[in-house]
């Protein structure tokens, strides 16, 4: 979910419903703002999209209020309807409360308040806790900030909350837990928001709570930070925000997706500028030098990561073995977590994660601290909770992603990962010094060669237009590719809806290949250096029961092109550089194909862009 609040001297409404706009990639099953004008309260939300709660406040409430809240919703308990989004009022409607997270003991909690007579209209978490807060208030005779204190300390989960009370028009409480909140600090006003991009345009001055930190954010004071815990006073740090206004905004592309993947030649060298000087011979990587010897010293690296963030971590076990003699183990995070797995503290722990607010990779970071593991983090969103949960770690420079479907931060991700590798290859003396000094000139070149790929886009949109109206798709990789043929059929799935698995091509025989037939579409990654003439055969296999096959193959090929439906060039490339060159086809290819089908590609449904949640 995200939310947004602001109190100061303008109109609320059009600041609060634009920094809804920019979080919507956090959710957007439903939608609501309360807007306070000293007196009246007022309050509309509904199922659906921001835009569907403009249309549905203009003519639903008034507008004026130079306090408010807002909230765009991705449904944890309770189904997405008007009644469970947010903001929800406190029984008596003297205090209105916005939620991101999970409240995990609501159920005792509300069945408590209900013997005291409290109602609740909605299925969810969030109006249990408002209505604890009130009870809290009203029990012990205590202002709002210390009754959010004392109803945080009763309530176990994660959260980002913002609440105000009717008394008191000047203030708004928030507090976080595991979910994140920034204040921006600008003259007589502040905002309130998950992340900065709401407030970027008023305000450079940001304060970012740390987990377990509340704040009364009142008018014409400055800002106090407390711990929720033990009340002690925390004092703010404020940051200035390096974000720009066209770095969120869709610069003439029909989406965000589109965009970022047409920004990856810039991301990729963004990522490795002023880290890769191949006329020294050298990479560096100020996290990395200055954790070496731990680094090195590793017995075995354990990678934790979801979604896209886990495929770079795929990627990333090829080149560690390959390249730096290291073994891997790439983990969901989810399942590592809570598998009471072996770690000691010869291991080392690579957290992969855009966002770097993903519930699961924090919990599995926190797990491999307290068993002595070191903790290098992957992330894109500077500042953010995994970022700064990690002993140390190296920040892709993709820029803001906003796209659900990620693809820019999968690409620099497996450049960092690459340069890391690299690095401890080098160290190790696993890879020889001339070896070496071409790769990093061969990294270098990588943007222009992305360049070159993006070019195929016209032929890429043809061949969406053939196979739009396929029911299933396969990917097949093998090797360095594997882990692209995954990813390949999660964008696929991701934004079109059309079923779509990965695979690695060599196990194709064993399962899939009952499925294909002539109306079963085989994107398959055959690049002249990964066991070329392996993939080949697959191929034909495929071919020999009529299966329809896209393929991907290094610039000039002809045996690939000879049995294949389409073919889609890449230049050539290290076999280890080659999934940042045939991702981008993948990539194309469901884009188009989820426009075709009429799909919102920037917000598929159910999804969310950053999974603050278990
Ligand atoms: C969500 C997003 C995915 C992303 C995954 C992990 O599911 O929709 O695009 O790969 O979370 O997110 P992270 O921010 O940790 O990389």
């Amino acid at each position: 979910c995200g939310i947004v609040g602001y109190i100061g001297h303008r109109e609320a409404y059009p600041i609060i419903m634009k920094g809804l706009q920019r979080l919507e990639y956090r959710g957007y099953d439903s939608a609501g703002i309360a807007l306070f004008d000293g007196n009246t309260i007022n309050l509309s939300k509904t199922k659906g999209k921001v835009d569907d709660l403009s249309a549905r406040s203009k003519q639903e409430i008034s507008l004026a209020g130079t306090l408010g809240i807002g909230h765009t919703r991705w449904a944890t308990h309770g189904v997405p309807n008007d009644v469970n989004s947010h903001p929800h009022y406190s029984n008596s409607g003297e205090l209105v409360i916005i939620h991101n997270g999970i409240i995990e003991n609501y159920d005792s909690v509300k069945k408590e308040l209900q013997k005291r007579g409290y109602q609740f209209h909605s299925d969810t978490d969030t109006e249990v806790l408002v209505n604890l807060i009130e009870e809290v208030k009203k029990k012990e005779g205590v202002k709002l900030g210390k009754a959010v204190q004392i109803a945080l300390n009763q309530v176990v989960g994660a959260y980002a909350i913002a609440v105000f009370d009717r008394s008191k028009p000047d203030e708004i409480v928030v507090a976080r837990l595991g979910s994140p909140l920034a204040i921006g600090v600008g003259e007589g006003e502040f905002f309130i928001a998950s992340d900065a991009s709401p407030f970027i345009e008023y305000t450079s001055n940001a304060v970012y709570l740390e987990d377990g930190e509340m704040a009364i954010v009142r008018l014409g004071k400055e800002i106090r930070l407390r711990k929720i815990q033990d009340d002690a006073i925390a004092y703010p740090l404020v940051q200035e925000l390096k974000l720009n206004i066209e770095e969120i905004e869709k610069g003439g592309f029909d989406h965000f997706m589109l965009k970022e993947i047409y920004e990856q030649p810039r991301a990729i060298k963004d990522t490795f500028r002023g880290r890769l000087r191949p006329n020294e011979g050298i990479i560096k990587m100020a996290g990395v030098d200055q954790n070496l010897e731990r680094l090195l010293n590793a017995n075995r690296i354990i990678i934790a990561a979801c979604g896209t963030s886990w495929h770079a971590g795929l990627v990333a076990e090829y080149i560690f073995e390959d390249l730096a003699r290291i073994p891997v183990e790439v983990e969901y995070a989810s399942e590592f977590r809570y598998r009471n797995p072996v770690i000691t503290d010869k291991d080392v722990l690579i957290a992969i994660s855009q966002s770097g607010e993903t519930a699961d990779t924090l919990a599995a970071i926190k797990l491999a601290k307290e068993r002595g593991a070191f903790v290098f983090g992957v992330c894109n969103v500077v500042g953010s909770s995994i970022a700064r949960e990690t002993h140390a770690g190296a920040y892709t420079h993709a820029g803001p992603e906003i796209g659900v479907a990620s693809t820019k931060a999968f690409t620099t991700q497996i450049t960092v990962l690459t340069l890391l590798a690299l690095k401890l290859a080098q160290e190790k003396g696993t890879y020889s010094k001339s070896r070496f000094r071409e790769i990093l000139t061969e990294i270098e070149g990588i943007p222009h060669k992305v360049e070159k790929v993006l070019e195929s886009n016209p032929l890429i949109e043809i061949i969406a237009a053939a196979y739009k109206d396929a029911s299933n798709f396969l990917y097949l990789g093998r090797g360095y590719n594997f882990p692209v043929a995954l990813e390949g059929a999660l964008k696929l799935k991701e934004i079109s809806y059309i079923h779509a698995e990965g695979y690695p091509a060599a196990e194709m025989k064993h399962g899939p290949i009952a499925l294909i037939d002539e109306h079963m579409p085989v994107v398959v990654i055959a690049t002249k250096k990964g066991h070329y003439e392996k993939v080949v055969s697959n191929i034909q296999e495929i071919k020999s029961r009529k299966g329809k096959i896209i393929a991907v193959v290094t610039e000039g090929d002809v045996q690939v092109r000879e049995l294949a439906d389409h073919v889609i060039e890449v230049p050539e490339c290290s076999e280890s550089l080659s999934p940042l060159l045939t991702t981008i086809p993948l990539q194309l290819l469901s884009y188009h194909i989820a426009v075709m089908r009429g799909c919102n590609v920037d917000q598929p449904r159910n999804l969310a862009k950053s999974v603050t949640v278990e």
